[in-house]
């Protein structure tokens, strides 16, 4: 099969890439490699890539309509894989243009590429934040759900590319599922989210800052789960569906901390500040379509998960202060 990964050379889509690369697939990633984190992370999963004969790269913006455009005509895939997007939650209220402009009409480029080219397949990463601020009496968050609220740009712009995405199913027959991914985790992790910042603060001895009092809780996801149910729902095309991924287990602040603490074999140093305004206090995926559509079942406990970034992080490290990144 010949797939097109956006966002192929971040944290999810080189995993994703990898993984049907690994099965025989033939993969076309696209990213244009920016620096909202070291690009030299993304050169090493590139390199990852790069090892597989079936891998081709094109450095590219989405936003760049006419030149992505061309780019599906000549590769001709069979399915798309849509996950470049700008993905932090707080710099989203900085940039908030830049968030709208890359996260949807970025996906609009996409959805117009994919009829230019024929193509009619899309799987696209949506997001938990869609869900809004929920305390945890709202119990498990439904696909079915309103989602009217969001608190941050970012989550507002998934929301509009999920409006998007069902406006071009309905108007030009596209298959498109939308995953509504919830605080992926582990090996290549995006440096600025929350596991990944303890665990590299607590190694190099610095001060952990922590938003709230220890009772916010986030429902974690291995990566190796996400990367399952994205090739489950890759491979069964639905008309339109939007689906949870997650791992209907929250855990809060505080047990996370403990459990950095038991990985890291150190207490991490802990700076409290406010709750921040575009954090939701609570996360918990709703499984049951999940399982049922696509057979998607998260095995990764967090302590197992968590140790897996602990040991690739000091790996990473070591690679990121060698020299020995080519530019891509
Ligand atoms: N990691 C999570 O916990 C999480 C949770 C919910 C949703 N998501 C979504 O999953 C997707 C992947 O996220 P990730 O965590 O792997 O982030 P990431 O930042 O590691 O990957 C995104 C990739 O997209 C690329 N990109 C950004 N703007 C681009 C542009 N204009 N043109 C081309 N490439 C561009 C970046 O260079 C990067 O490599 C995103 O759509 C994100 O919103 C992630």
């Amino acid at each position: 099969m010949r797939v097109i990964v956006t966002g192929a050379a971040g944290f999810i889509g080189s995993h994703v890439a990898e993984a049907l690369l690994e099965r025989g697939d033939a993969v076309l990633g696209i990213d244009e490699v920016n620096e909202y984190y070291d690009p030299r992370q993304k050169e090493a999963n590139f390199a990852l890539l790069r090892k597989h004969s079936k891998f081709s790269f094109l450095k590219l913006d989405i936003r760049d309509a006419p030149t992505l455009t061309a780019a599906f005509i000549e590769f001709k895939p069979e399915k798309v894989i849509h996950l470049a997007a700008r993905a932090g939650v707080r710099p989203s209220i900085e940039q908030p243009r830049l968030y709208y402009e890359v996260n949807v009409l970025g996906t609009l480029n996409v959805l117009e590429a994919m009829r230019a080219a024929h193509v009619n397949d899309l799987v696209a990463a949506s997001s938990s934040s869609v869900y809004g601020s929920r305390n945890p009496t709202a119990g498990a968050f439904k696909e079915d759900d309103r989602v009217d609220t969001p608190i941050s740009p970012y989550a507002a712009s998934k929301k509009a590319m999920e409006e998007l995405c069902h406006a071009y199913h309905e108007l030009h027959d596209l298959n498109i599922t939308l995953l509504r991914f919830f605080t992926v985790y582990g090996p290549r992790g995006r440096p600025d989210m929350a596991l990944y910042k303890f665990l590299d603060a607590v190694h190099h001895d610095e001060p952990i800052t922590v938003y709230g009092d220890g009772s916010t809780a986030r429902d974690y996801t291995y990566i190796a789960d996400i990367t399952a149910g994205v090739l489950a729902a890759v491979d069964k095309p639905f008309p339109y569906e939007v689906i949870n991924l997650g791992n209907d287990h929250p855990v809060r602040m505080d047990e996370v901390l403990k459990t950095i603490e038991r990985v890291a074999k150190k207490a991490p140093r802990i700076v409290r500040e406010p709750p921040h305004p575009a954090d939701v206090p609570y996360t918990c995926a709703d499984l049951a379509k999940a399982k049922r559509l696509l057979n998607y079942a998260p095995k990764t406990k967090l302590a197992d998960g968590i140790a897996a970034l602990n040991e690739w992080l000091f790996t990473a490290e070591r690679l990121l202060d060698s020299s020995q990144h080519k530019a891509l």
